[in-house]
């Protein structure tokens, strides 16, 4: 089949090179030349697993383009999949959607399905509907009738395991109005053995709402559970543990730690919780999530300042500016929040990332000229002299740093495990203070934290 993919970030790059592994014909538009010349030269402008050998072995099955005349004209199948980005309120800015759509009205010339890949609010996908038809009849007073209907089809992609989680999905959700539709999106996923879930089209808005926000909520639950673990002496992983083996409990997305971060999770429980209050049925569960969530970040703060009361002059390490490892998104990132107030209390900050420094550093322009801010692409040239590690992001390169290392390099050997990267009795015989989430605390007295926490 011809398909276009309009947006070439994470969702529409990883789900397009995947259809056309399995055999169809992907044009990739975007607003953006930049990215759609890399991508002609077989660079990818986002980093993820496994794409890069995707896209060199099918690229035969690829063209890209940032007219919308050549993307938009002759596809049996347009998936948009361009931002929702949060507006000021909480709620999903459809800008570009809208956009995608009124170009798509304007070019398309045979009968097509829209599929609609990003995140939108429940109604959206009626909406875009209604003003594809009308734009679409105005744009074309001469041109023959054609078929159009817009499905909505979510994707449950994480990053960092997107081409994994598309070539081998959960589900797929096709919420359409006609069986035409239907059949034609089937065949897009002849190919994908996985359970289908058809249904109509605000039902799945809703599913894709609904199960990212349901995860932050259960990270937000493990995430006060561990704060109250620390201040009770309990081991927050064997209680996570003891709950997962429950079937109806399931044991993922119980990882305590610094909390949710990433382009999805915070933009969709605002975003949930935003609908929820205009259509006068608050979400408290999900608002009390996002409060959680938000003062979690802190605690990194809180366990340095346990440690050393005053922070002025001290030198300190940063590990994992992306919001989660094998991935250079930085977007929600717990680093944008840490390394400012360490800044702010004129901490000497040498910030590490394997991947995501470019685009951290894109984030903070303002910190260009900061000589209190270095950026390593050694871990170990990183923690060298430091009077702590403050771990943000659990990449593989910091699991594997052995206890010796942080012993031989940094000047004071204190830990802040943001995301308990090491069984709790790592350090236990060395002479390091490790502080971790959720998990009874060394090298502090347990007295003398809570009082200070
Ligand atoms: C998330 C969902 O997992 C995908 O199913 C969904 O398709 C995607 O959003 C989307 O809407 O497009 P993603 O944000 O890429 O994917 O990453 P996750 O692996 O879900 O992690 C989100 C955040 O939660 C990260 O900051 C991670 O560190 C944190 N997390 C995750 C925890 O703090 N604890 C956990 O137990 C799991």
């Amino acid at each position: 089949m011809k398909i276009t993919c309009a947006g070439v970030g994470y969702v529409g790059l990883v789900t397009g090179v995947c259809l056309a592994s399995k055999g169809h014909e992907v044009t990739f538009y975007d607003v953006d030349p930049q990215k759609i010349d890399m991508l002609k030269n077989k660079q990818l402008p986002i980093y993820e697993e496994g794409l890069q050998e995707l896209l060199d072995e099918y690229f035969h099955r690829m063209s890209f383009t940032s007219k919308p005349s050549e993307a938009y004209s002759s596809s049996d199948v347009i998936m948009i999949a361009v931002g929702t980005p949060e507006k000021k309120d909480g709620s999903a800015n459809l800008t570009y959607v809208y956009s995608v759509v009124s170009d798509i009205a304007e070019h398309v010339n045979q009968d097509c399905v829209v599929v609609v890949k990003s995140t939108v609010p429940v109604g959206t996908n009626e909406k875009i509907e209604r003003a594809l038809l009308q734009e679409f009849q105005i744009s074309n007073t001469n041109k023959p009738d054609i078929m159009l209907e817009v499905v909505s089809n979510p994707e449950f992609l994480a990053q960092g395991t997107a081409v994994e989680n598309t070539l081998n999905p959960s589900r797929i959700v096709i919420g359409s109005e006609t069986e035409w539709a239907k059949n034609v999106i089937d065949k897009v996923y002849a190919d994908f053995k996985c359970p289908k879930v058809y249904t109509d089209r605000q039902s799945a808005e809703m599913i894709k709402y609904a199960s990212n926000v349901f995860l932050s909520v259960k990270i937000s639950f493990i995430n006060e559970i561990a704060n109250l673990c620390e201040k009770m002496g309990a081991n927050v992983e064997d209680v996570a543990m003891g709950m997962g083996l429950d079937n109806r409990i399931g044991n993922q997305f119980l990882r305590a730690g610094i909390g949710y971060g990433g382009s999805y999770f915070p933009k969709d429980t605002k975003a949930l919780h935003w609908l929820s209050q205009y259509q006068n049925c608050e979400l408290k569960t999900v608002k009390a999530a996002i409060e959680v969530n938000q003062t979690q970040r802190f605690r990194p703060m809180q366990l340095l300042s346990a440690v050393y009361g005053e922070l002025s002059g001290l030198s300190v390490a940063v590990l994992g500016l992306s919001f989660k490892p094998g991935t250079d998104d930085v977007r929600e990132s717990p680093s944008h929040t840490i390394i400012p107030l360490l800044l702010d209390e004129n901490v000497l900050v040498k910030a590490w990332d394997p991947i995501a420094i470019n685009n951290f550093q894109k984030v903070h322009p303002e910190l260009e000229h900061d000589s209190n801010i270095e950026y390593y692409s050694s871990l170990t040239d990183c923690i060298k002299d430091t009077d702590a590690c403050i771990i943000l992001t659990e990449w593989n390169d910091v699991k594997n740093l052995s206890e010796n290392e942080y012993i031989k390099l940094m000047h004071q050997p204190v830990i802040i495990d943001g995301r308990n990267c090491y069984p709790i009795d790592r350090f236990q015989s060395h002479n390091v203070t490790y502080l971790s989430i959720g998990r009874p605390q060394k090298s502090v007295s347990r007295s003398d934290m809570y009082d200070s926490i």
